[in-house]
């Protein structure tokens, strides 16, 4: 009898640690590896929608805005900023001590047209723009000092084939304007982390030209602290094994790896190749979306094999992949219902409509043990 009671409360004990060191969130399953984020829309730090910002409390430790710091909404006009929400943004973060990230300072997109024209429509001078890239990340920048832990500082300036893009920030500055967007910022904010951030980068050519740009950039000395991928991923585009690749090939030129924007598109990819280009835009039709009331089972099984492999992945690359932020927290408001063909039921994160976790959810916590002790 005595030696039963011995054994059973051995087994207690033991059972309880096994209970208490397994983790129930994800920031915890990967703390030994990097920390795990979600982009957020306002609804979620101003307490409008209560059942996802509680998910954000719970399972992440750093933040990324999704629309908030974007140039249109705090700068819209000439000289007129707007910092209600990005405030509300970054005052969430500090409350809940999570690592908040800036994006994005110099970008083609959701940037407004009078950045680049003067009163007549005209283009400006190389000289107008390099002065008003430079007011903004000053005045942006400065505003979060100390706060905003790290900044994409440049967002998707390279094409498809390695080439930078031709973008008003490229045709009248030159290629030059992304030096000068770095140094801008890291004098403003010398603590800041900075980052170039793309999609695609695990295609060879565009890998190629990213792998060139900060080759450069580090030569010249600029203040470059790590590159985003931002991972808008497919099923089966891109593989584990090119995002391997394009992991181990950014180590080695000494600067940090993020995973930035990560969200997994399982409906049916109504272009050539995959993408997160937002100029892409394709017609509605019901063939592109099969699932309007529920995800089959089968494939809901396919996304947590799919974040499975992506997890594997990243934790191989434990402390050189150092953040992995999801674009979003549930499937509800995810960009990915809207984009590339608009009122989509798309199912591309971890959390479903409800906010209830998904198969692809456990999946991923339980893969954390195995590869993040
Ligand atoms: C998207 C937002 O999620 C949408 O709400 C917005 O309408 C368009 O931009 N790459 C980026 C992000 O760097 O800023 C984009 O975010 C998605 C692609």
């Amino acid at each position: 009898m005595r030696r039963f009671l011995f054994l059973a409360v051995i087994l207690l004990i033991s059972s309880g640690r096994t209970i208490a060191q397994s983790p129930t969130t994800l920031k915890d399953a990967y703390k030994s590896c990097f920390t795990i984020g979600a982009a957020l829309n306002p609804a979620q730090f101003t307490g409008q929608d209560q059942v996802e910002e509680a998910i954000v409390k719970q399972q992440f430790n750093t933040i990324s805005p999704e629309n908030v710091l974007k140039w249109e909404v705090v700068h819209p006009q000439p000289g007129a900023y707007d910092f209600a929400q990005a405030d509300k943004y970054v005052e969430f973060g500090q409350q809940n001590r999570m690592f908040i990230i800036g994006h994005n300072l110099v970008w083609h997109s959701q940037t407004p047209k009078w950045v680049f024209e003067d009163g007549k429509g005209n283009p400006v001078s190389r000289k107008v723009l390099s002065r008003r890239m430079r007011d903004h990340i000053e005045k942006v920048v400065a505003r979060y000092k100390g706060r905003i832990g790290g900044w994409d500082v440049v967002n998707e300036a390279l094409n498809e084939d390695g080439t930078l893009r031709q973008s008003p920030w490229m045709k009248i500055i030159g290629e030059d304007y992304i030096e000068k967007a770095f140094r801008y910022a890291h004098k403003t904010d010398p603590q800041a982390q900075l980052y170039y951030n793309d999609y695609s980068l695990e295609n060879e050519a565009k890998r190629k030209g990213a792998l060139e740009l900060v080759r450069k950039l580090k030569a010249k000395g600029v203040p470059i602290t790590g590159v985003g991928l931002q991972d808008h991923v497919n099923l089966d585009s891109p593989t584990a094994d090119q995002i391997d690749t394009t992991i181990s090939e950014f180590g080695k030129l000494d600067v940090k790896v993020m995973i930035t924007e990560l969200d997994v598109d399982l409906l049916p990819w109504p272009a050539s190749n995959q993408t997160a280009d937002v100029s892409l835009s394709v017609a509605a039709d019901p063939k592109l979306n099969p699932y309007p009331n529920g995800l089959p089972d089968e494939v809901q099984q396919t996304l947590a094999k799919r974040y499975a492999d992506l997890f594997g992945v990243y934790a191989k690359h434990c402390g050189l992949v150092t953040r992995v932020t999801f674009w979003g927290v549930t499937d509800k408001d995810s960009w990915k219902n809207d984009w590339p063909v608009k009122g989509r039921t798309n199912y591309p994160l971890l959390f479903d409509r409800e906010g209830q976790p998904k198969p692809a959810f456990n999946a991923v916590m339980q893969l954390g043990p195995k590869v993040a002790p």
